[in-house]
């Protein structure tokens, strides 16, 4: 049997895990989330609901992943054979394709904003033009759709090179760029007259604001921006070399994942702030609301804002890329371990479904915007049906497995690598008593709050 492709080492690991995390979740909805609920408040929240829920999750996965050197049909397969685990597989397939032909629009828009700022359309001489721009793009019938398989084609074209070649070269290159472009259009954010308010509006710490829904809202961010519940995880992990420590690999994903959406933070609400505009999250901040201040600050700085502009949508494509690499490697393995198909092939298939999934939710932002599903538009519906439930039963399920179906010795030899990972052997018994109860229940919680909400 062909042995399997490793990550190099644990630094290797860890990038390509952070790079599955950190993505457009950092970088649209976070900052907007920590001014809404409470500045700081919030952000002491998230770090609580990522060490709590985010973080035993991603520990189950890991441990599956990495027990079994599988992805997640294949490492059910083996530790639970012939029992309806193996579905977990079919589960975890679909809502990374759901994910990723989503996800793969918003890619495609994101590199037709980074095309325009190398174009210098964001110069002060169109800013009447940029508040419509987003959506001539989004509602056009085909452009978007070329965006997105340009997207797609980039995706599948570093999976099809391997985990070695492809994803773990692709990820530590771009993984330290993102940081340093990130700490770039800081500096300049900072610099702006005015930009102290988006500080304020990000650190103040307003306790009155944090509620259950506050409570929730910060689990569902943690778990989406750590790529949980879609079976990702685990089979980055199933790459992980026996010896290499996965707590350590666990809390490295984790902090570089909180540490870039905190400095996403710190890039764009000082800039919204200066300019005097209203935050918003999703497309409309960084789609309409960057780009217009892009306009307004190049005014006085033509050639800074011009290059900021291009460096800040880079970085979003690249954000974007390394998450979606990691939900397309999902689906491949799917195929590769249980239709004995080969990678390229496969790779091939996975595209061609997303493709078509991925147009639908495009044109759902104009030919189609009057296609309704349970009172949703199609992208909408994919970005629901994942958010809320997929990636939520993927959760509970990882986690109910890992804490009740294996046995404690077999988790506590893979946690703590065989007893030789002291910091896990002596936290042990917290994060086996986190997997076991508080993880799933407190997912179930979420669950059932999203189903009555
Ligand atoms: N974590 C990514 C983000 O924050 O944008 C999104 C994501 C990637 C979710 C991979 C799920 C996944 F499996």
């Amino acid at each position: 049997m062909k042995k399997r492709e490793t990550f190099s080492n644990r630094s290797a690991a860890i990038m390509a895990m952070a790079g599955s995390a950190i993505g457009l979740g950092n970088i649209w909805r976070f900052p907007y989330m920590v001014g809404e609920n409470g500045g700081a408040a919030y952000i002491i929240l998230y770090l609580c609901a990522t060490v709590f829920l985010s973080l035993p999750i991603f520990l189950a996965e890991s441990i599956l992943g990495r027990r079994t050197q599988l992805g997640t049909y294949g490492a059910m397969q083996t530790l639970a054979p012939g029992t309806g685990w193996r579905n977990m597989g079919f589960l975890t397939l679909s809502s990374a394709l759901i994910i990723l032909s989503f996800y793969s629009v918003v890619g495609g828009w994101s590199c037709d904003y980074f095309l325009q700022s190398l174009a210098l359309g964001f110069s002060h001489d169109r800013i009447e033009d940029i508040p419509l721009m987003f959506s001539r793009l989004a509602s056009h019938p085909w452009q978007p759709i070329v965006c997105h398989t340009v997207f797609l084609l980039l995706t599948a074209l570093i999976v099809a090179f391997g985990v070695k070649k492809g994803i773990e070269r692709f990820s530590t290159i771009t993984l330290p760029l993102l940081f340093i472009l990130i700490l770039i259009i800081i500096a300049y954010s900072l610099s702006l007259p005015g930009s102290f308010k988006g500080v304020t509006y990000l650190i103040k710490p307003d306790f009155s604001k944090m509620g259950p829904s506050t409570v929730v809202a910060a689990m569902g961010q943690s778990f989406f921006s750590l790529s949980l519940g879609v079976g990702t995880i685990l089979t980055y992990s199933s790459h992980i070399d026996k010896k290499e420590h996965l707590l350590g690999s666990g809390l490295g994903t984790a902090l570089a994942d909180i540490l870039f959406a905190i400095l996403a933070g710190f890039a764009i609400m000082p800039a919204v702030f200066s300019a005097g505009i209203e935050p918003g999250s999703g497309p409309g901040l960084i789609f309409e609301t960057l780009p217009y201040i892009f306009a307004q600050i190049g005014e006085h700085t033509p050639v800074l804002s011009a290059i900021i502009a291009i460096l800040f949508f880079l970085a979003i494509v690249v954000a974007a890329l390394t998450s979606s690499i990691s939900l397309l490697e999902t689906g491949v393995s799917y195929l590769v371990e249980e239709k004995g198909i080969r990678r390229w092939t496969a790779v091939l298939i996975l595209f061609a479904l997303t493709w078509v999934v991925g147009c639908l939710c495009s044109l759902s932002f104009g030919p189609l915007q009057d296609v309704h599903l349970f009172g949703c538009t199609i992208f909408d519906f994919c970005d629901k049906l994942t958010a809320n439930f997929m990636m939520t039963l993927g959760g509970f399920l990882f986690t109910f497995f890992v804490g009740w179906k294996m046995s404690k010795a077999d988790v506590r030899d893979e946690l703590t690598s065989g007893g030789e990972d002291r910091l896990a052997v002596r936290c042990f018994g917290v994060l086996y008593f986190l997997i076991r109860y508080i993880a799933p229940l407190v997912i179930i919680t979420i669950f059932i709050t999203n189903l009555v909400l």
